[in-house]
């Protein structure tokens, strides 16, 4: 061990300062300025310095974040000042209420709040003693909490010493705010445990608590945890400023992360209109909140209007609606899908969840259900986020009834009566009836019909399923038979709807390849593969013919699994699965039959542009980035106009990468792949000069 010297001390101050300052634009900006590696072998170089000289050591050293033993328990820690908690407001109503009290209570016309995310996590009291952390605390009882300065100290996002921001630095300070555990942390959390075969976390504010809540600092210190500011609390040696964002800002001066999605705003409509702002981002935060905090801005304000059983009258919080209930699920019954497949559907004892009345949830597939271990006659609990369907989380089966049973996948189509069959392969059991089954003819109209397909005007459900019980359609191509009198003798259709349905289907008959193969609802064929058959093949006849040539392979046993279907898989971004479907649908004779019909019908489409010999003939083409002056639209029509094809998703298959600006990922993968990349002007090259 050497001698300290007095530039010991000061490279080990300076290493100190450095770290914690890429600690921060790291951890609480977001915007490291220096790679990891760099920060590593700063960081190895203090741990060896400090390792030499042990009297150089210090509490707020970055090295120390991780340190000393395992607690046998807790100290307990008396706050200065209790921590509070807050009222809830669940309506407009009730925020309106909460700023008229504050208004009376101070006189004064119209009040201006700070509002604040409220982030589902836990409470936590940091002292910093002369700008350096010297304990934290957790809430407790709001008047005594738990000694956790050790666990707090390996959170990166607190920083272990404030930041000099020019003011002063007060003797005493106490910043409160949330713990809390990001998506992402809590997904890598708990994929970690179940590795471990450990049991999962149920949400990300139980894994939090559970991990500041561990007595060895270096279980804290695994877990991805992280925390804002959102509070000052006790302080000795500092005049407060105003408001609390000015409070804010000061706490975000000296290091501390604080939320960017805080804002000011006037009046309960202000509140109420951000709110709304927060509950539509909601579902996109990286995070979990369950509401909104408003706080009186005026500090002076606050000491006004002080607290009643220890909830402030100058703040609320706005809780979003709940977004799980607790239910009795009542029946199980299967819908039956256009594609024929039987999904469970829970009926359920109505309750008020996610902000609204619900009385059926989704049961996704027969697996999911035996997973969950769904039975008729269980208590579940019903989620409803945002504005997606209402599934059944999960079964309580403490609470399961003696007559509880499981439901049996009928033998029979609940609609049409028919066999219903399960696959091997399939999750679903399916009607066998196909177009004769008036569920899977109605699922199957209503998505000819629609917009992005052959876009009929004025044929909704209602009409359909009249069309269907009265015998009038019984497949696609009789839609185009239907006469202005038999829809105008139909429930609640006059002379003229019934005119401008007929109108609306003969409009419907002059369409593209495309929009016609999205229509026929070949099974895993979205609009995006209907497009790519549609610019590969260029008629029906030749995407007909390579699903016949590649049927006459699938019986034979000498071609490997990996090169059957090889002509239909030419197409871009089509594999196996989807390959099969193709071919399938279009070797079906019935399938044959009914598109035969449709173009009987009258239904027609343009003729492929004349591709062949064209200077970009046989050749494939993605396209990433924004092109100058030219959209993507026009991109793809340049080149499919001179015989080249433009494919979604760069692969083997593709020729040319068209690069525009800021090219992302599609460009990293062009060139791991090998692919030529190459600009406008390099495109215009390849067409002579033209285009
Ligand atoms: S202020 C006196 N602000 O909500 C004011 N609390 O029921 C005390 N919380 O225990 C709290 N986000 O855990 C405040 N932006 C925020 C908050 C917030 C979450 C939690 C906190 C507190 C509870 C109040």
């Amino acid at each position: 061990m050497t001698r300290v010297t007095r530039s010991h001390q000061q490279r080990a101050a300076e290493l100190r300062r450095q770290l914690e300052e890429h600690n921060h634009r790291y951890y609480v900006l977001d915007a490291p300025s220096i790679p990891d590696a760099e920060y590593d072998r700063l960081f190895r170089e203090l741990q060896a310095l400090e390792a030499q000289h042990p009297e150089l050591a210090s509490a707020d050293s970055p090295t120390q974040r991780v340190g000393g033993v395992a607690l046998a328990a807790f100290a307990p820690v008396r706050h200065r000042l209790p921590m509070q908690s807050l009222n809830n407001c669940f309506s407009a109503e009730e925020l309106d209420e909460f700023d008229r009290r504050v208004r009376e209570g101070l006189g004064i016309e119209e009040a201006e709040y700070v509002a604040e995310p409220k982030l589902d996590g836990l409470a936590v009291s940091l002292v910093y003693e002369r700008g350096c952390f010297v304990q934290g605390a957790t809430r407790g009882d709001g008047e005594t909490g738990e000694d956790i300065t050790a666990n707090l100290r390996t959170i990166r996002q607190i920083p272990l010493a404030f930041r000099e921001s020019g003011n002063s630095v007060p003797e005493l300070f106490e910043v409160r705010g949330e713990v809390y555990l990001p998506h992402k942390g809590f997904e890598k959390m708990n994929a970690e445990a179940a590795a471990r075969g450990e049991k999962v976390f149920v949400n990300p504010r139980n894994a939090a608590a559970g991990s500041l809540r561990q007595l060895d600092p270096k279980m804290t210190a695994s877990r991805p945890l992280a925390f804002y500011a959102y509070q000052h609390g006790f302080h000795r040696g500092w005049t407060p400023p105003r408001t609390h964002a000015d409070v804010l800002a000061q706490l975000r001066a000296w290091g501390l992360p604080v939320s960017t999605l805080i804002e000011t705003v006037r009046g309960a409509a202000g509140c109420l209109d951000y709110y709304r702002r927060m509950q539509a981002r909601r579902a996109k935060l990286p995070f979990d909140i369950d509401g909104v905090v408003y706080k009186l801005n005026d500090l002076a304000g606050r000491e006004e209007l002080g607290s009643v059983s220890r909830a402030p009258r100058w703040a609320v919080a706005h809780k979003f609606p709940a977004e799980e209930a607790v239910t009795v699920l009542e029946n199980i019954e299967f819908q039956v899908s256009r594609t024929g497949a039987l999904n469970p559907v829970a009926r359920l004892k109505p309750v008020f969840v996610g902000g609204a009345n619900v009385s059926n949830a989704t049961l996704h597939n027969m697996d999911e259900v035996a997973r969950k271990d769904v039975r008729i006659g269980d208590t579940v609990v019903v989620r409803r986020a945002g504005d997606v369907i209402p599934e059944i989380k999960e079964v309580l089966p403490d609470r399961r009834p003696p007559h509880a049973r499981h439901v049996q996948v009928p033998a029979h189509c609940p609609v049409c009566g028919a066999r219903v069959e399960r696959e091997a392969d399939d999750v679903n059991p399916r009607c066998t009836n196909g177009m004769s089954c008036p569920a899977q003819l109605l699922g199957a109209l209503l998505h000819f019909v629609q917009r992005r397909a052959m876009d009929i005007d004025g044929l909704g459900e209602k009409l359909l399923a009249q069309l269907i019980e009265q015998g009038l359609v019984r497949t696609p191509a009789d839609i185009y038979k239907l006469g202005v009198e038999q829809l105008a003798g139909l429930e609640r259709m006059g002379e003229k709807s019934a005119a401008n349905v007929v109108a609306g289907i003969e409009k419907s008959k002059d369409t593209r390849l495309e929009r016609f193969l999205y229509a026929l609802g070949v099974p895993s064929v979205g609009e995006a593969t209907a497009r790519d058959l549609a610019r590969h093949f260029g008629t029906l006849e030749e995407l007909i013919g390579a699903a016949a040539r590649d049927a006459a392979g699938e019986g034979d046993d000498s071609i490997k699994a990996k090169d059957r279907y090889a002509e239909l898989r030419k197409v871009p971004d089509v594999g196996p699965v989807v390959a099969a479907h193709i071919c399938h649908f279009f070797t079906e004779p019935q399938n044959l039959e009914a598109i035969q019909a449709l173009r009987d019908a009258g239904i027609r489409w343009p003729a492929p542009k004349a591709a062949a010999g064209g200077a970009l003939s046989g050749k494939t083409f993605v396209i990433t980035g924004t092109l100058p002056g030219l959209g993507r639209d026009e991109a793809s029509a340049l080149i499919e106009s001179h015989g080249g094809k433009v494919s979604g998703s760069v692969s083997s298959k593709t020729d040319y990468l068209l690069a525009g600006e800021a090219a992302g990922s599609k460009l990293a993968k062009a060139e791991k792949l090998g692919v030529a990349v190459i600009d406008l002007a390099g495109l215009r090259e390849m067409l002579g000069g033209s285009g």
